[in-house]
């Protein structure tokens, strides 16, 4: 074998380099995720319709399949199989020792040779020769292009075998053919595991012979208050737009829903299998229930069905039903889905429900248990001994690390804000996937889990030992769709964020750079354009904050980041912009009092609107003096006070005087109100911006005129506002009110679009 491939590589190195074909450079190349290591040669190979696939083995059969699918759609050849080693051919061949998902290319002007050690190494690299195609090849129509593969050396091999996608059904279901558009994406980027949340509150989206109400009533809804919200947003933006398909009119009443047959599952199941991706079912448990516990009221406790204060009312865990309910659906449902692991949820679940139940106080009672999680660990092991006695094993999110678990049970860390639980679970010595809300959370704006900082996000948490380390699975991305009610949605919310999460989980840490991947991504859009998804595109920047003016100003606005083939359209009248309306090309003067909305458009994709108003002031003029201490006052008023305005000054009142707006020592002391006053410069006349951060509230006035209101009742947080100045000394004042724990209150201000200064001796007086 050995002998082989070093003549077929000595074969590509010297002799059969043809020079009609082109030579490709590394720029022309963007392969996501990135492969181990790359060594390009001159020339290409060439595919056309003669080419013949060399198939020997059961393993490589799901490759060829896809290679020659692809072929088909979009060049209409129909690649014939041959046993032999012949020229102009894909050679697959098994070699021994590359672990799972690893493979070799090797690229000739005659020969294309793909090794690995088992099925997936061959799948991946055929998606590797996918990428290296022109972008045609995902064309769902016959053309005409040359089918270059570049002639290269490829040795590539995954960091994690959990390379995961998970959808979420309940809030808003996708349908069996989106399904399977999204396992292609998944395949084009070599992930493997894909998790369905099937059921959920909001609707029960598999079918369970034993239970028909599940899916008869359980899979519809009367639009719920996010389905109204979303038909609200779909006014300004068509993403939002909920698919007629489904809907249903149910005894009269139009109802929202859908589910998946177990014939459907079992297609899914097997599409899957056909890219290699393994399908992992979620049937979230006891909490998160409530589309079940509405159509079998017996699962309650007390009757109670329906939305507490958090979270909804949980199935009870003192009643055996329960427990016999949960272990028929999941005999039904192990028998779909092959994967060892099944996911039971375990997230979320509003105790406080079983401590007012006297059958789940029993239960606690009669088993020793301590206290309602020890409740949930109790329900998780024997769910976990019933699906150990199907051959299968317990998957939950985090939460079931709190009550204890056993070895057996493999954790989704999702809570970035518990970093406690990953580690606990890695010492118990579980197995971990890695799915923080920190970076891997896609129902996350865009402009909050970014692109960049989902690539630079180490998943592998700094205090695991290398023996912890070894028990992470992998990492997954999650799209709950409270949010996304349309596919176009979905992906608009998946791609191109998809792509740093498969780089992530594919190459080693040694291995990355977010510049160079970056602009592998640009070159991946015509690919992503061929195959009809819709990405994210860079949003409008220069509306953030409202824009203050006096008689005009002039708006700037820029992209996020510069993307080829952006633009940017924009209205001022309230009206939704398209490439119909205004094309931004140079800043524009805006002399009245309008709304301006902008979105960049991408040929037709475009992104959600960015808006503002726009304010006209009044200059305020300044005072005629000239302060002779630098500085502001700072009285303190004591006393719990119910709003920031209750804090009144009284003449007699002391004060320090302090360099800056600043909480000082009171910090997490005793509540003490404050009030900061003296004099501020305005170097010129302009409009001024004024920003403070404060927990519990404050109030920033400039002479009678309050500029920033910051009020209400809150942790720590920024407000802004604007005011036109007239040049010199305005009177400041800040009352600050704080929360229980006094946190924080600090001041900025500078000129509009300009950077703010903080507030400090340098620029007040009294
Ligand atoms: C979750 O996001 N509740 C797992
Ligand atoms: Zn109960």
């Amino acid at each position: 074998m050995k002998n082989y491939l070093t003549l077929l590589l000595l074969a590509v190195l010297f002799t059969s380099c043809s020079h009609q074909k082109p030579t490709f450079t590394k720029d022309d190349i963007s392969i996501i995720p990135k492969p181990s290591s790359i060594q390009l040669h001159e020339s290409a190979f060439e595919f056309e319709s003669k080419t013949k696939l060399v198939v020997t083995e059961a393993a490589h059969k799901k490759a060829a399949n896809y290679l020659k699918g692809l072929f088909s759609t979009s060049a209409g050849f129909e690649f014939s199989e041959s046993t032999s080693k012949t020229a102009a051919a894909v050679i697959f061949e098994t070699v021994e020792g590359l672990k799972e998902g690893a493979y070799k290319l090797v690229v000739n002007p005659s020969q294309i040779i793909i090794s690995a050690s088992e099925e997936s190494g061959f799948f991946n690299g055929v998606q590797t020769i996918r990428q290296l195609l022109p972008s045609e090849i995902e064309s769902t129509n016959e053309v005409s292009v040359n089918w270059y593969v570049p002639c290269l050396s490829i040795e590539d091999e995954p960091r994690f075998k959990w390379r995961g996608m998970h959808n979420d059904f309940s809030r808003h279901f996708i349908d069996i053919d989106e399904v399977k558009s999204f396992l292609d994406y998944l395949a084009l980027y070599k992930m493997n595991m894909y998790h369905m949340h099937l059921t959920d509150d909001q609707g029960w989206r598999i079918e369970i012979k034993q239970y028909p109400l599940l899916t008869e009533k359980g899979a519809w809804r009367t639009p719920n208050n996010q389905d109204t919200i979303c038909m609200e947003r779909a006014e300004e933006n068509k993403l939002y737009t909920i698919d007629e398909a489904k809907f249903k009119t149910i005894d009269g009443e139009r109802k929202y829903g859908g589910f998946f047959t177990q014939e459907q599952i079992k297609e899914i199941v097997a599409y899957a299998d056909d890219r290699c991706i393994t399908v992992v079912p979620e049937i979230d448990m006891p909490g998160h229930f409530k589309a079940a516990i509405d159509n079998y009221p017996f699962l309650s406790c007390n009757g109670q069905s329906g939305w507490d204060t958090v979270f909804t009312h949980p199935s009870c865990l003192g009643k055996d039903t329960t427990y016999e309910f949960m272990k028929n659906v999941l005999s039904e449902v192990v028998d779909l889905f092959p994967y060892e692991y099944i996911h039971i949820g375990g997230d979320e679940v509003n105790i406080a429900s079983w401590k007012e139940c006297p059958l789940c106080q029993k239960a606690i009672k009669d088993n020793n248990l301590k206290d309602e999680h020890e409740l949930q660990s109790f329900f998780n092991r024997d769910i976990e001994q019933f699906l150990h006695s199907k051959g299968k094993k317990l998957m939950g999110w985090d939460e079931i690390v709190e009550g204890g678990l056993t070895k057996d049970a493999a954790v989704m860390w999702w809570r970035g804000w518990r970093p406690e639980a990953p580690k606990k679970a890695a010492e118990n010595g579980n197995e971990l996937v890695i799915t923080p809300t920190d970076a891997y959370y896609f129902d996350y704006l865009n402009e909050g889990n970014t692109l960049e900082k989902i690539y630079n996000y180490e998943p592998v948490p700094e205090n695991f030992t290398a023996e912890e380390e070894a028990n992470v699975l992998g990492i997954q991305a999650n799209l709950w769709s409270e949010w996304i009610p349309s596919f176009k949605r979905l992906q608009y919310q998946a791609f191109p964020r998809m792509l740093a999460v498969a780089e992530n989980a594919w190459a080693s840490k040694e291995n990355k750079d977010f510049e160079a991947f970056n602009a592998r991504v640009e070159k991946q859009y015509p690919r992503l354009d061929e195959l009809g998804v819709y990405y994210y595109i860079p949003i409008v920047k220069g509306l953030d904050k409202t824009i203050a003016m006096v008689d005009s100003t002039k708006v700037k606005l820029e992209l996020a980041y510069p993307l080829e083939g952006v633009e940017i359209y924009y209205t001022t009248d309230g009206s939704v912009p398209t490439k119909e309306t205004t094309k931004y090309t140079e800043p524009f003067t805006v002399s009245d009092t309008v709304e301006i909305k902008a979105r960049a458009y991408k040929g037709e994709i475009f992104n959600d609107i960015k808006k503002t108003k726009v304010e006209q002031k009044v200059y305020l003029n300044s005072e005629a003096i000239e302060p002779k201490s630098k500085g502001l006052k700072r009285f303190l008023i004591s006393g719990k006070l119910k709003k920031v305005e209750d804090i009144k000054l009284k003449t007699t009142t002391k004060y320090e005087v302090v360099d800056s707006v600043d909480i000082a020592d009171f910090k997490g002391k005793k509540p003490v109100n404050m009030v900061f006053s003296g004099y501020i410069k305005a170097e010129k006349d302009g409009i001024y911006q004024f920003e403070t951060r404060s927990d519990g509230g404050d109030y920033l006035y400039i002479g009678d005129t309050l500029v920033v209101d910051n009020s209400g009742w809150h942790g720590p947080r920024k407000r802004y506002g604007n005011v036109a100045l007239k040049a010199g000394w305005h009177p400041i004042t800040i009352k600050y009110r704080p929360s229980d724990k006094p946190r924080v209150i600090s001041a900025w201000y500078g000129m509009q679009g300009k950077d703010l200064q903080l507030i400090n001796s340098t620029v007040t007086g009294f």
